[in-house]
């Protein structure tokens, strides 16, 4: 009996079987690794965003609105008559989003209480620092609403 031909049928299936096996690790491990790592893409910079105009009716019905600069959302209210603030939208205690009690001129966390003022300092519950500040500015054009430029300070 010739040897020679049960041995390669043997190097194929273990080389097979071998692969099959490592294909497998790799496509349970794998996904598995990417999930676990962020992506590389870099948060894009941004210096100034247009939040709007003055006639938006989120300032009549609730006085704020949840803008987006960048990946951070910053709150934009209307602190009176022509006088908008913004700050950033982000509570100083657990990253929960703030809103704006009109009726009591502050703003406030939902989450634990937190409550800031119209300065954006923290004046009561947990929070530990205060909301960062943006500079708003309005752009007007001829008889058109002012557009809201909100921007970095
Ligand atoms: S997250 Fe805002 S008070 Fe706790």
């Amino acid at each position: 009996m010739d040897g020679s031909t049960p041995l390669p049928r043997r190097r194929f299936l273990n080389w097979f079987l071998g692969t099959s096996f490592g294909a497998l690790v790799a496509a349970v491990i794998y996904p598995i690794a990417r999930f676990a790592s962020p992506p590389r893409i870099p948060e894009a910079t941004t210096n100034s965003v247009e939040a709007g105009d003055v006639s938006d009716a989120a300032f009549a019905q609730k006085g704020f609105k949840i803008v987006r600069f960048g990946a951070e959302p910053v709150i934009l209210l209307k602190a009176s008559e022509g006088e908008y603030r913004a700050f950033s939208a982000t509570c100083t205690h657990l990253d929960c989003i703030v809103g704006y009690q009109k009726d009591r001129s502050r703003i406030f966390c939902n989450c634990h209480g937190g409550a800031y003022d119209l300065n954006g300092r923290n004046v009561s519950g947990p929070p530990p620092r205060p909301l960062t500040a943006y500079k708003v500015n309005l752009v007007a054009k001829g008889s058109e609403p002012a557009k809201i430029v909100v921007s970095k300070v």
